[in-house]
């Protein structure tokens, strides 16, 4: 791989951690301010969203340091470069429907940044490929998960 391959693919991967290490922050977060009567099942399933996204996160740091990279270590920094720019989430719990759209939102952004690292690695990386489409598989499930609530 050449250097400057090499560069851009650190950088591609260290958008991967950034954006997952965020979007489990935030699922948790979600999970924690729904509220109301019918919340229970939601909280629960953005707490398990939330841990599947940290292991996305450890899957992408891990693979930074095996490619001999630095991963990025400061917040401040995951939120310059998250592959969805960071905005406040939602304050209102008891407001389902926004907490589902908030989530759908970043699951939207994730699949097309997977979309576009499972391409531009298909015939340099195989390890990254095959990682961006298993992190790309899960997701299009929590996309589809959260888009069937809004039916
Ligand atoms: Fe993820
Ligand atoms: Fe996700």
């Amino acid at each position: 791989m050449s250097v400057k391959k090499e560069s851009t693919l650190l950088e591609d991967l260290n958008q991967a951690l950034a954006g997952e290490t965020l979007a489990a922050f935030r699922y948790l977060y979600l999970s924690k301010i729904a509220n109301g009567i019918s919340s229970l099942p939601l909280a629960t399933m953005f707490q398990e969203i939330a841990r599947e996204e940290w292991a996305h996160a450890s899957a992408f740091m891990g693979r930074i340091v095996q490619l001999g990279g630095v991963p990025v270590s400061r917040p401040a920094e995951m939120e310059k470069r998250s592959f969805l720019s960071y905005s406040e989430p939602p304050r209102r719990g008891n407001d389902l429907k926004a907490l589902v759209k908030d989530g759908l939102k970043l699951e939207r952004a994730s699949i097309e940044f997977f979309q576009k690292l499972a391409l531009k690695t298909r015939d340099s990386d195989m390890i990254t490929h095959k990682m961006a489409m298993d992190v790309l598989a899960h997701e299009a499930g929590d996309e589809q998960k959260l888009a069937a609530l809004l039916d």
